[in-house]
């Protein structure tokens, strides 16, 4: 049969891995996939990038639109990244008849319900296995394995640079910064890494990941963001003595008034599994009703772990090519007239439980004042110890709630900072036991 025509636009990080895979395992992937799988064209905006990676025969451009217009290309491969040039293309690509594989999350949580109908209109497939913590195939998961179920929650370790940083934090004691760097030399890092440290690029991959597992539409305005970049050595060593480990999660919940969708640093049980993934690695756990917890572990970003996905894509495109648009798996799993209002519930309104900790000063009476705050405020403490201090009269309160609604830890916050013996902002990292 003759081999399905592939364009691939960006030879950076991403798209040239896919290139080098690709390459390497081409027998096994057309056996696969029923017929080779070929490269016929790469655009790079540096066009000596695309020519380094090319063999001989494949055609390089600087201008992409000659991708996505060519009428030999069966397959756009978009590994460009952002949301403006790459918007036009996919759509221009879609417009054109081809299908559509892509690693851009920030592109479809914010323009997904856009890309998804222009595609849906046009009878051509945007598939996007890598767009949600690299190599892990965690969208097929949920799109097809997990289907039986009514999904309870998802959490997920699913920023790699955000979980490199974190676990060098802890293990090396070294500083932000200098982790960051190393991040971004080994190509983890996003082309703006505040997407990574603030939480933004997780935020990304949990939007896409709420949409499929509760099909509700893909809503990026409406998740809860907070990053790394205020996390300390303090907190982190403080979390591992009272058993747990810091991680930045994104969690989505279906609960009695709706879905939660929220992206944060979290104290998870050092016991659990996913606390224990390091480095780069990604994990996410799904709950199921009929299932239970699932866990999907492994390679969260990189060129190869990532091109690992993205031609995973392309073989499902080249298998169902041909089939009844119809007969294929909804690009968000469920069908697209058939999407539920349930609403994304605000932050104010999310229960969960807290590790507080406040600076103070060191005198008689202190320990009574916090704590008939936090029960004017219905808050039930689980655990609450004081570091000494040594060489002055500050010492740091730690204290651990049981499930709480985060408006009512707020306005105990303000009060708990009004007091003239708490000397600063009470750090607040939320708690999630991952059990039921
Ligand atoms: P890179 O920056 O390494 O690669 C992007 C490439 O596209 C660069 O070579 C860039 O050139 C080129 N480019 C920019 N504008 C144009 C244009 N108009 N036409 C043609 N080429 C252009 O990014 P990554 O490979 O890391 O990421 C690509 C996508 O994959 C992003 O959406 C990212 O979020 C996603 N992703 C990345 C992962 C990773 O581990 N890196 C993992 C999962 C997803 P120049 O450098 O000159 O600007
Ligand atoms: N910058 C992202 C990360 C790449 O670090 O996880 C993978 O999406």
């Amino acid at each position: 049969m003759k081999p399905i025509h592939i364009g691939i636009l960006g030879a950076g990080t991403v798209g040239g891995g896919t290139y080098t895979v690709l390459k390497r395992n081409q027998e096994e992937i057309t056996r696969r996939a029923g017929r080779a799988i070929a490269v016929k064209m790469i655009a790079d905006k540096d066009l000596a990038k695309a020519r380094k990676l090319a063999d001989q025969g494949v055609i390089v451009t600087d201008n992409a639109h000659e991708i996505t217009t060519h009428p030999d290309i069966d397959i756009v491969v978009e590994l460009i990244g952002g949301q403006t040039i790459a918007k036009d293309l996919i759509l221009e690509a879609i417009a054109q008849g081809k299908h559509v594989v892509t690693a851009n999350k920030a592109l479809l949580a914010n323009h997904g319900t856009e890309i998804f109908a222009a595609a849906r209109a046009k009878g051509v497939i945007v598939a996007f296995e890598a767009a949600v913590a690299g190599g892990v195939p965690i969208i097929k998961a949920l799109r097809e394995g997990l289907t039986a179920n009514r999904i309870i929650w998802i959490a997920g370790i699913i920023n790699g640079t955000a979980n490199f940083i974190l676990s060098e934090m802890r293990e090396k004691g070294l500083s932000f910064t200098q982790v960051l760097e190393q991040a971004q030399k080994l190509g983890y890092a996003e082309a703006d890494p505040t997407y990574d440290v603030e939480g933004i690029d997780a935020a990304h991959k949990i939007t896409l990941m709420a949409a499929i597992a509760f099909g509700i539409p893909v809503q990026f305005s409406k998740v809860y963001t907070e990053g790394i970049t205020k996390l300390t050595g303090e907190d982190i060593r403080y979390a591992e003595e009272l058993g747990y480990r810091i991680k930045l999660l994104g969690i989505t919940k279906r609960v009695e008034k709706g879905i939660e969708l929220r992206v944060h640093p979290t104290l998870i049980p050092v016991r659990r599994l996913i606390a224990n993934v390091e480095g780069v690695m990604n994990a996410v756990v799904v709950k199921g009703d009929a299932v239970g917890a699932t866990l999907y572990y492994g390679a969260g970003a990189g060129a190869e772990p990532t091109a690992s996905s993205v031609i995973a894509d392309l073989v499902d495109v080249t298998r169902l090519q041909t089939a009844d648009p119809m007969h294929r798996v909804p690009a968000l799993s469920f069908q697209p007239d058939l999407l539920s209002d349930t609403p994304v519930i605000p932050m104010e309104e999310v229960e969960t439980s807290y590790y507080l900790r406040m600076q103070v000063i060191d005198k008689p009476g202190v320990m009574a004042e916090i704590t008939r705050i936090v029960a004017d405020y219905n808050i039930s403490i689980s655990a609450m110890i004081q570091k000494e201090a040594h060489d002055s009269d500050r010492v740091s309160i730690i204290m651990l709630t049981h499930l709480t609604v985060e408006k009512n830890i707020n306005a105990a916050i303000v009060r708990i900072e009004s007091l003239p013996v708490v000397t600063d902002k009470v750090i607040r990292i939320r708690i999630e036991e991952l059990n039921n």
